[in-house]
């Protein structure tokens, strides 16, 4: 297949970025797309010219590094889909690709496509974790958990933390992403004991780090690489007016 690729550069966080074209040649169909960015970088290091920053860990659609917007879409148009497990198949031979970085303010652009998204540790910093002594390890059985809840639990904590749907979201919201987070630990009765200070501790920051309020655009759930739904939000919500009766 061959490409191009209209690419944004930026130095650093204080310089302005332009979007920059690249040929891609001879990229084969089975290549994931951080391959075919791999490809490109390495003509661009034999020319002598900045390879294409970009992030990346795991490469397997788990960590949530690769945080791209391709063609005006986080991750891409491949439904429930990471960048790393986005394949070239998925694209025309002789197709022109947009790649940007998220884009939020909250997300501040570090290089070319790699943004800062410590803004989501700090939210998980603030109470996203159990802190209760449960001692050792109980039987499997001794705490009852109804399937429902453990259903729940787990499709919540499928969130990777990528970004994808403060990026999508047009206030860039992290209502998704601290929903998820929220739930996760609330429908298990180890995550009880601290839920309500959790949810409030976790509500606030979000905040602090300037996102914006969710208005029920759902483009973070259409995003999501995951398949989070917003119902999530709705869940944090009832746990952030619970939490409010509790602490009158
Ligand atoms: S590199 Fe880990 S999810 Fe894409």
């Amino acid at each position: 297949m061959n490409l191009t690729l209209f690419v944004w550069r930026q130095k650093d966080k204080d310089s302005q970025g332009k979007l920059e074209e690249y040929k891609a040649h001879d990229i084969s169909p089975d290549m994931s797309f951080l391959e075919m960015l791999d490809v490109v970088n390495e003509r661009l290091i034999k020319e002598g010219k900045e390879p294409i920053a970009f992030d990346h860990d795991c490469r397997e659609g788990i960590c949530g590094m690769c945080s791209q917007v391709i063609n005006g879409i986080p991750h891409g148009h491949q439904e429930k889909t990471t960048v790393c497990q986005l394949h070239m198949r998925h694209f025309e031979d002789g197709d022109t690709i947009y790649i940007e970085p998220f884009r939020a303010k909250a997300f501040p652009i570090i290089k070319d496509l790699v943004v800062d998204r410590s803004a989501l540790d700090r939210i998980i910093q603030a109470g996203g974790y159990i802190s209760v002594h449960t001692g050792g390890v109980p039987d499997s059985n001794a705490i009852l958990i109804p399937k429902p809840d453990a259903d729940l639990a787990m499709d919540a904590a499928e969130c990777i933390g990528c970004g994808a749907c403060v990026a999508a979201c047009p206030n860039g919201s992290a209502m998704l992403f601290t929903s998820a987070k929220v739930t996760h630990l609330a429908m298990l009765p180890q995550g009880r004991v601290e839920a309500a200070r959790r949810v409030c501790l976790m509500t606030e920051q979000m905040l602090k780090e300037g996102f914006g309020n969710c208005s029920n655009h759902y483009e973070c759930q259409a995003a999501c690489p995951k398949g989070i739904k917003v119902s999530f939000i709705a869940k944090l919500n009832r746990e952030f007016i619970k939490a409010q009766f509790k602490n009158k």
